[in-house]
């Protein structure tokens, strides 16, 4: 049957319309900084992360290292500017005794890591160690507190021994361990999971076991305080949120945590061999990440409607099966630009829910899950991740520029995701920068953005790519992956008009 004229006129034009991706940056009433600390990194005591990972020890002579860590990995962390590190764990942290870890590395005491492969853990690996490995790195360290098989003394007798400066027993054991001056610590895990290998412990119960474990870490100096962060929910336990918010006063509390992973658990796919099915379900697992920041936030603001406990989310990042012949308990997956597809999305994510989401880390560093860096003997590889986090960098310490998306779909099987993602800031110097990803692996996409008021004078940018999703920088061919001049964003007064391949990441700058 013959359709009338302006009948398929009027769908060509519906389809023009809804085939738009657009973006509008607005003007913002109350400025929102977005924490630097929203670019975060976990190290944990896991597979290959510290050992054979950051730390090739003191006596090394093929890999150059400072105190046992390796120089190569330290330039790589401050080239990317991270803010703050997470560690021992994870897991780890809840079966780490940290007095074990000190004093004369020839007569600490081992342990069994129960959670990661049942090794040996000979803990030459301690505090002074990765606070020091901090120092170097420039970051902020976050030290997470045992509260699963550790005894309040103990995490009491952690902080004193690291942030104490006067006389007192754990601050004569620093110095005598070579340490005179304290470190500082601020950032404090109360425990890891506490509802699974933390404990396994309900919301009810574990909200006293914080105020108890938290009453007795007395703030001796700290600038501010210690910012004590309680073991959060795992992915859409809102009911875990509410409890602590609700039964945790505000002041014994600066941040509660949550983890989640894009993982398909009934499934997990290889890191690199994956098909389109696995991807979309990675990706939709990665998005889930706004409605949980939403939902939870949400809960928080009836408690905390002044926004001053902040939402931390210490563990994501995409978990997939272990590369074939390592050990499954360690952890070491590959890293492809389906990883630069999370982490993109999901660094916007953070930056547009500032208000509340104020630290992050991703899991995890080094040669674990999602890692930003990769060893192998002497060589290292910055995968695709590291390159979006690096791009990224410049929202770090910027204000928040409020924006709204309007994206074409991503389809897959007859099942839709947003294909394109974004953020906005603005520097200190006055500079702005938009940072946009199209997880859609065929179709480019047109994206019209509205600049608002502002006028800029130049547009530049810099975008990762390669050509198929399934790529990852390997040990022989290391910079396959790697950042790039981009060209496709068109500045025309007030609007630009960008043009981005299919899975790939792109951060504009405009002056
Ligand atoms: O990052 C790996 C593990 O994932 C962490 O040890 C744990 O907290 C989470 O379940």
């Amino acid at each position: 049957m013959k359709k009338p004229l302006l009948f398929l006129m009027a769908l060509g034009m519906l389809n023009a319309a809804s085939a738009q991706n657009t973006v509008q940056l607005e003007a913002s009433k109350n400025p929102v900084t977005i924490n630097k600390n929203i670019y975060g990194h976990f190290a944990e005591h896991l597979g290959r992360c510290i050992y054979d990972g950051f730390y090739v020890g003191e006596g090394n002579k093929q890999i150059p290292n400072t105190n046992g860590v390796r120089n190569d990995i330290i330039a790589a962390l401050k080239k990317l500017k991270v803010p703050i590190l997470r560690w021992p764990g994870g897991c780890f942290a809840d079966t780490y005794h940290w007095k074990n870890g000190i004093g004369d590395k020839s007569k600490r005491p081992s342990m069994v890591n129960t959670w990661w492969g049942n090794v040996t853990e000979d803990n030459s690996f301690g505090t002074h160690d990765f606070l020091n490995m901090c120092k170097e790195i420039g970051a902020e360290p976050y030290l997470s507190g045992n509260v699963g098989s550790g005894e309040v003394q103990e995490l009491a007798d952690w902080v004193q021994y690291v942030n104490y400066d006067a006389k007192s027993p754990m601050s004569d054991l620093r110095r005598k361990n070579g340490q005179d001056k304290p470190w500082k610590v601020k950032y404090w895990g109360v425990g890891n999971e506490a509802w699974g290998c933390g404990g396994n412990m309900t919301a009810d119960y574990y909200k006293d076991i914080y105020r108890k474990y938290a009453t007795f870490m007395s703030d001796p100096g700290v600038d501010g305080g210690l910012f004590k962060i309680a073991s959060g929910a795992s992915d859409d336990d809102y009911h875990w949120t509410e409890t602590l918010m609700r039964d945790i006063p505000n002041h014994m509390l600066q941040g509660v945590a949550m983890h989640h992973y894009s993982v398909d658990w009934n499934h997990k796919s290889s890191a690199t061999k994956f098909n389109e099915d696995e991807y979309f379900k990675t990706m939709k697992s990665a998005l889930f990440m706004d409605e949980l920041v939403i939902k939870h936030s949400a809960i928080m603001d009836k408690y905390d409607p002044k926004k001053k406990i902040a939402l931390v989310v210490d563990e994501w990042g995409g978990w997939y099966d272990v590369e074939p012949g390592t050990n499954p308990g360690f952890l070491y997956q590959q890293n492809t630009m389906r990883d630069a597809m999370i982490a993109g999305c999901t660094l916007n994510i953070f930056n547009n829910h500032a208000d509340r989401v104020r630290l992050a880390c991703l899991a995890q560093a080094v040669n674990v899950l999602q890692a930003v860096i990769l060893t192998k003997g002497n060589k290292i590889i910055e995968t695709p991740t590291y390159h979006v986090m690096e791009m990224y960098n410049v929202h770090q310490d910027a204000t928040l520029i409020p924006i709204q998306v309007k994206s074409e779909n991503y389809v897959h099987n007859g099942k839709a995701l947003p294909a394109v993602s974004a953020s906005a800031s603005k520097d200190k110097v006055g500079s702005t920068h938009i940072s946009l990803v199209n997880i859609d692996p065929v179709k480019k996409q047109t994206i019209t953005i509205d600049l608002g008021d502002e006028a800029y004078k130049t547009v530049t940018g810099r975008i990762l790519k390669s050509a198929k999703l399934q790529d990852f920088n390997s040990f022989d061919k290391p910079n396959e992956i790697h950042p790039q001049v981009f060209n496709g964003a068109k500045l025309n007064a007030k609007n630009l008009t960008v043009e981005i391949p299919p899975f790939s990441v792109v951060v504009l700058e405009l002056k």
